[in-house]
């Protein structure tokens, strides 16, 4: 069996560093392993329509933006196929067959779909079209035949959902479609990066982001205006390591090099909480220590996006051809979804010649 690796982002906002270390990093990785026989990566600009179908006008915009962030971290297009959703009309056939092969309930138990509902207030009135993405997404896995999906836990009820959704159709319809498996990312630190406040999570809706797109004047300020320990006043005082958002960065990205470079007086991070947890370490020398350490990381990221800025068009390009090329591939299942089905009413010759006979007889 061959590997595929598919996974997607909706293009709401541009990238942040959750996003890299929760799962730009591992695609590279991914990409460059050579492991792998075909690598996807989809623009939902249609999944992003289920809960901005006011608002087409932000994912227009941000189309360019996610795939400027992922050219910058080095995803290449001569690699991986970057596509966008909307422009392969088969992922909307799939999804209509699809959903005769799950129930209303079951999609309501979902608890990422229940809490993006609770998120976004749509308790009361929820667009069938938020509802049912998660059938949307089992056709973009499929479509690939993908097997391997490296996602954030966030979309684990997604992945569990296509593949009950692959099991019955291969039952009622004959084995076609291929199971796929959810791949998280291998350290808890890079599963959740948490806001430059302390919340559990950097998001755009919460302004605790920094992003791969950000000026080095931008990245120092936030860096220098981190949320830490709230009881670490002095610099004598004992700080706290655990839920520091600093050190949990620092977890995420400082290897020993840095601090060679850095901060030489500590061979390495565990020296340097020691320092912080037995007080006499203020913050200010840590968040220094860790702008240092984004900055090296953002800067190759960040000159590779302004290049590509410079050519627009030929990023376009990009997507056109990666969306030429997923369509093909996608068509080529629905072509066998429909064989399964019986409803290739013009490739089937069998059928063609059994209604010539009843209607001769
Ligand atoms: N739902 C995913 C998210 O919000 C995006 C996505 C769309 C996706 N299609 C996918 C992820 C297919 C993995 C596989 O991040």
């Amino acid at each position: 069996m061959k590997n595929i690796v598919l996974t997607g982002d909706r293009p709401t906002g541009k990238l942040h560093l959750g996003h890299f270390v929760g799962s730009l990093m591992q695609r590279v990785e991914m990409q460059n392993s050579g492991k792998y026989d075909e690598i996807y990566i989809e623009i939902a600009d249609s999944q992003a329509t289920t809960d901005n179908a006011d608002n087409i006008e932000k994912i227009r915009q941000n189309v360019i933006e996610v795939a400027l962030d992922y050219l910058a971290c080095g995803i290449d297009p001569n690699k991986t196929t970057i596509y966008l959703q909307s422009q392969v009309p088969e992922l909307c056939e799939l999804t209509f067959y699809y959903l005769n092969l799950v129930t209303l309930s079951r999609l309501q138990r979902n608890p990422t779909v229940k809490q993006e509902i609770k998120m976004r207030g749509f308790e009361t009135s929820i667009p069938t079209g938020f509802l049912t993405y998660p059938v949307s997404q089992a056709a973009d896995i499929t479509a690939f035949n993908a097997n391997i999906i490296p996602v954030g836990d966030d979309q684990l009820p997604m992945i569990e959902q296509t593949r009950e959704i692959v099991r019955s159709f291969n039952s009622m319809y004959g084995e076609t479609l291929v199971e796929p498996k959810a791949v998280l990312p291998e350290n808890e630190t890079c599963c959740r990066l948490p806001g430059l406040d302390g919340k559990a999570k950097m998001s755009k809706s919460l302004g605790n982001c920094i992003y791969l797109s950000d000026s080095p004047e931008e990245i120092k300020r936030k860096v220098m205006g981190m949320y830490t320990d709230p009881n670490h006043l002095k610099v004598e005082d004992p700080g706290e390591t655990k839920n520091n958002p600093v050190f949990i960065y620092l977890e995420a990205f400082a290897k020993d090099e840095h601090f060679e470079k850095y901060l030489p007086e500590y061979k390495n991070l565990e020296e340097l909480k020691a320092h912080y947890e037995r007080g006499g370490l203020g913050d200010m020398k840590v968040k220094k220590f860790l702008n240092d350490v984004l900055q090296e990381i953002l800067e190759p990221i960040r000159t590779r996006r302004e290049e590509y800025q410079k050519k627009i068009p030929e990023v376009y390009q990009i997507l056109f051809d990666g969306s030429k090329k997923a369509q093909s591939v996608a068509a080529e299942t629905t072509a066998k979804v429909k064989n399964a089905m019986g409803i290739n009413y013009f490739e089937d010759t069998d059928l063609i010649n059994e209604q010539a006979k009843k209607f001769s007889e």
